[in-house]
């Protein structure tokens, strides 16, 4: 499936994101033949970065890796990335940069049809997407479609969510609106719903009956990465846990949908999200990393972090109970966490059954019985685990715990893929499954905004983990009052 003739143009084209991710992921997609022939990139920024544009971008897709030895179709896609400067607040400026997209219409055969990409900071979001309709730019004057993608943060909070999507869809309708979290592009996030549903063997048990508890970590080795004024004001909550772990959640806990359309899989995502409880502040935990070491490297606190306050009260570890009130997770809670420096980068979803009935052998070591785990690898490692009981050889019925693991890498490869490639691929092609739509950004942050608010409410004593540690005691004490350990 080729997209029609289009251009991608990208606000906030000096960024990180434009140079690490965006422009490699079009390149993919032009190695694996995915974009339509007649096509171009426009990199807007403020900065007139007309003289290094080009030869950073470049720069950006080689070191983006699984770049063939081609560098001649490199150059002739390079022939068709181009850069254009404006002050995001410039009615002059956009009546130019229309003008200069209706020329590369005219040049490289792109028939008006316009993805934006708001790689912005959010404060621009609302600016830039009115502006585009304050001058013709929405495809409401026919000519060509118009889709625009919005990055993440998509709102603080519930008030902020609610503000921004009035603001967005006032100028665009809800099917031109493409809110990216570059988690429904990674693989091994959309293959949840392939095990699930592309299975016969494990929607049957994937309900209250069999299933004990689900964990859900995101977990990163790295700090904040120079983003201190960002960081200030997310926290992990705000950064992680809101947006791609609940969407990961959606994903495990959702009905099958009747078909893979945008609407039917948002439906029930949608579903999922309404069902959750309030929730309670008793059931979360908060930390801050103090100074550590990971890996062999010694580390600074959060609050020593440059452009970070020394009185900091942003949590960079968050974690809560969330309990899904409905026909086949009554019951079973689902524990989920995000947080910066832990020992060590690993997204996983760990699913714990219940254990059988009786019990008629001995576990292995004096642990007694096991229960059966199945882990989905989101990453790094991706694949697919099981872990089951086995006789252990000898004149004994004991049992001892083993796994079945499936990896990507072995069974296909690396890929070189970062999540990017898929999502703007469906966005030029009109696709909105893996986005996220206006009430389910609501929704989710309608059940987070209380304890945003109840944190902010209590300070604590921080830093309470220690950096490359597996963070504060209070979270593991959130699962050991239900008699259960974090799994990772
Ligand atoms: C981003 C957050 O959305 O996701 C970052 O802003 C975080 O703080 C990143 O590091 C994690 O993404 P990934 O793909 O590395 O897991």
């Amino acid at each position: 499936n080729i997209p029609e003739p289009c251009i991608v143009v990208i606000f906030g084209a000096s960024g990180d994101l434009t140079k690490r991710k965006l422009l490699p992921a079009l390149y993919h997609l032009e190695q694996s033949n995915l974009l339509p022939t007649d096509f171009a990139v426009v990199g807007v920024a403020r900065r007139d970065l007309s003289a290094t544009f080009a030869h950073d971008m470049h720069d950006g897709i080689l070191a983006g890796g699984g770049v063939d030895k081609d560098e001649a179709k490199l150059d002739k896609f390079m022939e068709r990335v181009q850069y254009f400067a404006t002050e995001f607040d410039n009615d002059e400026g956009f009546e130019k940069l229309k003008a200069f997209l209706a020329d590369l219409d005219k040049k490289f055969g792109t028939k008006g049809n316009r993805l934006f990409y708001l790689a912005v900071a959010p404060e621009f979001f609302a600016d830039i997407t009115q502006r585009l309709g304050k001058h013709g730019m929405t495809g409401e004057e026919g000519g060509g479609w118009v889709r625009v993608i919005i990055e993440k943060p998509f709102g603080t909070d519930l008030e902020s969510a609610k503000k921004l999507n009035s603001e967005v869809n006032s100028v665009l309708h809800e099917d031109q609106i493409f809110r990216i979290d570059h988690y429904l592009g990674k693989e091994t996030v959309q293959n949840i719903l392939v095990f699930r549903f592309g299975n016969g063997i494990f929607e049957p048990i994937w309900n209250r009956n069999y299933i004990d508890s689900v964990q859900i970590t995101a977990a990163e080795s790295i700090g904040i990465e120079g983003r201190g004024p960002f960081y200030e004001a997310a926290g992990a909550l705000r950064d992680v846990l809101q947006n791609h772990v609940m969407e990961v959640l959606s994903f495990v806990a959702m009905e099958p949908p009747d078909s893979f359309e945008a609407d039917a899989v948002r439906f029930e995502k949608l579903k999922v999200w309404k069902a959750i409880e309030p929730i309670r502040v008793e059931d979360t935990a908060r930390g801050q990393y103090g100074p550590g070491r990971v890996g062999d490297r010694p580390v600074v606190g959060y609050r020593e972090e440059e452009r970070v306050s020394k009185e900091s009260q942003t949590e960079t570890y968050a974690a809560m109970k969330l309990e899904i009130e409905n026909w086949r997770w009554a019951g079973v809670p689902f524990y989920i966490r995000a947080a910066k420096r832990l020992e060590k980068r690993v997204t996983e979803v760990v699913i714990t059954f219940r254990q059988p009935p009786l019990h008629l052998f001995k576990g292995s070591s004096n642990k007694g019985m096991e229960s059966n785990v199945l882990t989905l690898r989101i990453q790094p490692d991706d694949g697919i685990s099981l872990k089951f009981g086995a006789k252990l050889p000898g004149p004994t019925t004991n049992v001892a715990q083993v796994e079945m693991n499936f990896s990507y890498a072995d069974a296909f490869g690396k890929s070189s893929a970062n999540g990017y490639e898929r999502l703007l691929l469906d966005a030029m092609l009109g696709d909105g499954t893996l986005f996220a739509e206006r009430e389910g950004v609501e929704t989710t942050w309608a059940l987070m905004t209380p304890i945003l608010e109840a944190w902010k409410a209590q300070k604590v004593d921080f830093p309470n983990y220690e950096a490359g540690s597996w963070g504060p005691k209070e979270a593991d004490e959130l699962l050991a009052r239900d008699g259960r350990a974090w799994k990772v």
